[in-house]
């Protein structure tokens, strides 16, 4: 069953298969990461017609962290080192626009090794309490009809297809209030 903790300002999510996952806030130093991983991504897919420079990206990342209608999340996973250090290794990206009143907009973009393993489901579902913390309703995404793996991680999200304009469908979920586990404040549970 998937449950949400609040520890210490991090949002924790325990997936449908059990696996513990972190959402933080997404600082400038993760914007080469970020950058990388969206060079493994088709091209085709996306809306932008070119691939930003790491310099225009680093440029666009610097405003974006500073716009009050623009989140930017990091998801990670807790990896063990070599030396059997427990360690925070950095899965994928979210981004959510407040594009309208209540409505937010995500995308989300996972580094090409954290592709495949279910978590694309996981990171779209772990944004839903950032966004219901941010006054929002109702998310939308806008998926290429190609890329298959974001439109069923997307439907297993909950997401439906309410439109198409040319090859993007445009996908909406609706957010219900959910009861939330509070470790900071067991007494008050939100
Ligand atoms: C899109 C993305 C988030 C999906 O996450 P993912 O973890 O790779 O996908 P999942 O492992 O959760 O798989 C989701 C579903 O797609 C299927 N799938 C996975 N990879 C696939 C592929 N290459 N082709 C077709 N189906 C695929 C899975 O079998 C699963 O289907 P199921 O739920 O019916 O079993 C991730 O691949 C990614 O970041 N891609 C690059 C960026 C991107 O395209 N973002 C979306 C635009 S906003």
């Amino acid at each position: 069953m998937n449950e949400l903790q609040v520890v210490g300002g991090q949002t924790e999510y325990t997936d449908r298969n059990g696996r513990a996952v972190f959402l933080r806030s997404a600082h400038l130093s993760d914007g080469e990461a970020i950058w990388r991983w969206r060079q493994d991504m088709n091209l085709d897919f996306m809306r932008a017609t070119s691939s930003p420079t790491l310099e225009e990206h680093m440029a666009w990342m610097a405003a974006a962290l500073k716009s009050p209608d623009r989140r930017l999340y990091i998801l990670e996973e807790t990896v063990v080192t070599i030396e059997g250090a427990p360690c925070r290794k950095s899965l994928g990206h979210l981004r959510l626009d407040v594009v309208g009143d209540g409505v937010g907009s995500v995308s989300s973009l996972l580094a090409p090794e954290a592709r495949g393993r279910g978590l694309g489901v996981t990171a779209l579902m772990s944004i839903e309490k950032p966004a219901r913390d941010a006054g929002l309703r109702i998310l939308i995404a806008e998926i290429h009809v190609g890329n298959s793996a974001a439109l069923r991680a997307s439907v297993a999200a909950g997401y439906t297809e309410t439109d198409r304009i040319g090859d993007f469908a445009q996908i909406v979920r609706e957010l219900y209030p959910q009861a939330i586990v509070s470790t900071e404040n067991p007494e008050h549970p939100t």
